[in-house]
């Protein structure tokens, strides 16, 4: 095939330009070798050698490689290539980096069992640089540092400074503080101020009065970062900067650039925002740090005052100073850890309410369980949700689950950190950067649960489809679950040719008696390597229970408060994650969802 094109372009050319012929040859042979070269370097590697150096994703030019392809269609490009390779970690070739993609499943599940062998210090030195604005000097705090991530410092690391361990002390700091009773407090501080807002809010006007919104998800995007910021950062925050919602939402529209490296002069818009958020940031931490010193003894037990907000606040910014950042670093860090906070965990709620307002039998099944979790402690009612109960209803855990494997594009990364580290049998170089994206194993089409097969051979709930009970099994029902059943499926689609069985009748109409029975299957080995959308091993998202409880509370928020009837509910039905935002992190809606909305009767 190589030589027939090359002949036919010099036929195309003519024998009067050589010249020109040997241009093009000069440019195609090259293009074509490596092409080959890589090809049959890969083949080798993953058909016949299947250990080794992990094999490279053939590529045809030389000094481009993999770029463009990785950077402008991951999606598209990622998951041809997994089809391709299968369970083999490949390697591309992105810019001047070598970057090594772990497949879902026991690749992925390997990379976060070896917690102890891998770091994540280059991802996040990337992070910190690229996507928070973080200057040199700031970056090389973190550079320092190679002492690893556990209480136990790597060899050669144990007579470190500790107050400089900045990747363990941030990594011990966050899991202390987003879990237990300090969770129960950010989550209950998030309820009253998420509350507060809805009813608080001119955008909707007075009860029993319909107002047009022209966006459900802007609306919740601002509600809920307003709350989720008031309970981690303190009331201060959004009187000092009123403006920060709006920034940070159009900071975090323009990820991609950000990761791109994209040069200022090219996307002025975008860094602009980024450097408004940045400046907000560090507006409230001067304040902070002028009004109340955090290491103020008085403070010591309290979990939250208005100034500093949550105690994980002051504590950070304690650490931040004795490990040697400038202020501008720690706000930095902040930015980081504020977009943690709420850049995944909103769009993911966006997708819960939406599909409880797509259909009716849900609406009434969810109220059935939203009833037994609402507090009505005094006449005024004052916002808060039994918390526990609302995480123990088996529809709505269903529904938070399949939210999350619809719409997260999140990736974990990680890197040895030391020589020969091999990963299955694959050889991973010291300080490579392996990662692996949780969207691919979460809509892998011969893993999971898809429904019944009509008669036309379609299935009755594709992946790109949101589906609330995926993650639910009925006891009265042996197809469902959200792992595909084979036996049991096709020896089911056999028989509803003829005649259905009474089970079908049941499901097409499930209530709420049948959602008490339900069991959700978020976690365990059955779903192991194909659902990661925090990550896993012991740096897995240390506010995943934090994320589980704040999607519940807003969406059981949103409903006790209003009423909400989408106005295109036949564009609604076709949204889907945006792509275009693909990968960073969890996916909003690809288009606007207009509202009609009223406050209910209290
Ligand atoms: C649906 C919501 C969320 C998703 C899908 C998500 C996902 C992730 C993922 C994939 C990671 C990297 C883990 C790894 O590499 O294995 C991560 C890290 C992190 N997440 Fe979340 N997250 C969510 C919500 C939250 C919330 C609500 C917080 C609250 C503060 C939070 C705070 C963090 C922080 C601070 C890190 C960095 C941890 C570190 O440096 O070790 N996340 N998250
Ligand atoms: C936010 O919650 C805190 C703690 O419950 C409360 O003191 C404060 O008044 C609330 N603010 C708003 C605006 O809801
Ligand atoms: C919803 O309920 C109606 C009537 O109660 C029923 O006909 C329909 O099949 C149900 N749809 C689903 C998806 O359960």
């Amino acid at each position: 095939m190589t030589l027939e094109s090359l002949n036919s372009l010099e036929l195309l050319v003519g024998g009067q330009f050589a010249l020109t012929r040997k241009v093009l040859a000069g440019i195609l042979l090259p293009v074509i070798l490596t092409y080959i070269l890589t090809w049959l370097s890969a083949h080798w590697a993953k058909n016949v050698r299947r250990k080794g150096d992990p094999p490279p994703v053939p590529y045809a030019m030389p000094g481009l490689a993999n770029t463009l392809q990785f950077a402008y269609d991951t999606e598209g490009f990622l998951s041809k290539t997994l089809r391709r390779f299968r369970d083999v970690p490949f390697r591309l070739r992105v810019g001047l980096d070598d970057l090594y993609y772990v497949p879902h499943g026991e690749g992925v599940q390997a990379m976060f069992k070896h917690s102890r062998d891998l770091s994540m210090k280059p991802i996040i030195l990337l992070a910190m640089r690229d996507q928070f604005g973080m200057l040199p000097a700031d970056v090389a705090v973190f550079e320092r540092d190679g002492s690893g991530d556990s209480a136990k410092p790597l060899d050669g690391w144990e007579h470190m400074d500790p107050a400089r361990r900045v990747f363990y002390n941030q990594h011990r700091d966050l899991n202390a503080m987003l879990n237990g009773a300090a969770l129960d407090g950010i989550m209950a501080r998030f309820a009253v101020n998420y509350t507060t807002y809805l009813r608080a809010t001119s955008l909707v006007g007075g009860e029993g009065q319909w107002t047009k919104l022209p966006d459900l998800y802007a609306f919740l995007q601002d509600a809920m970062f307003h709350a989720a910021c008031r309970s981690l950062l303190g009331e201060h925050l959004f009187e000092l900067c009123p403006d920060l919602s709006r920034d940070f939402w159009e900071f975090d529209r323009h990820m991609l650039t950000y990761l791109r490296r994209a040069p200022r002069w090219m996307a002025p818009r975008a860094y602009a925002a980024r450097d408004r958020v940045l400046a907000s940031l560090r507006k409230w931490s001067e304040h902070a740090r002028q009004t109340l010193p955090y290491n103020d003894p008085s403070l010591r037990e309290v979990e939250y005052e208005p100034v500093w907000g949550s105690r994980l606040m002051r504590a950070r910014a304690e650490m931040f100073d004795s490990a040697g950042f400038s202020l501008d670093g720690s706000v930095s860090m902040d930015l980081g850890f504020v977009w943690a906070a709420n850049g995944n965990v909103i769009p993911a709620t966006l997708w819960a309410l939406l599909s409880v307002l797509l259909s009716e039998n849900l609406t009434e099944r969810v109220e059935a369980e939203l009833a037994q979790c609402l507090v009505d402690s005094n006449e005024e009612g004052d916002g808060a949700f039994d918390v526990a109960a609302l995480c123990s209803k088996p529809l709505l855990t269903g529904i938070y689950l399949e939210s999350l494997r619809h719409c997260a594009a999140t990736t974990s990364a990680r890197n040895p950190v030391a020589d020969g580290f091999q990963l299955r049998g694959w050889n991973m170089p010291k300080d490579s950067c392996m990662m692996s994206i949780a969207w691919f194993g979460a809509h892998d089409p011969d893993f999971w649960n898809t429904g019944r097969v009509g008669p036309d051979g379609k299935e009755e709930h594709p992946l790109d489809t949101f589906w609330a009970e995926r993650f639910l099994e009925y006891p009265d029902d042996p197809t469902s679950g959200p792992v595909r059943k084979q036996a049991e499926r096709s020896a089911y689609d056999t028989h509803t040719t003829t005649s259905p069985p009474s089970k079908e009748k049941k499901n097409a109409a499930r209530g709420p008696a049948d959602d008490k029975t339900a069991k959700p299957v978020g976690h365990g080995a059955a779903l192991q390597g194909y659902f990661y959308p925090y990550g896993g091993g012991s740096r897995i998202c240390p506010g995943r229970h934090l994320a589980k409880q704040e999607l519940l509370v807003a969406v059981a928020g949103m409903m006790r408060e209003f009423e909400i009837e989408l106005l295109d509910p036949a564009s609604a039905r076709q949204a889907r994650p945006d792509m275009k935002a693909f990968p960073a992190g969890a996916l909003g809606p690809d288009r606007k969802l207009p509202v009609k909305i009223r406050r209910r009767k209290r």
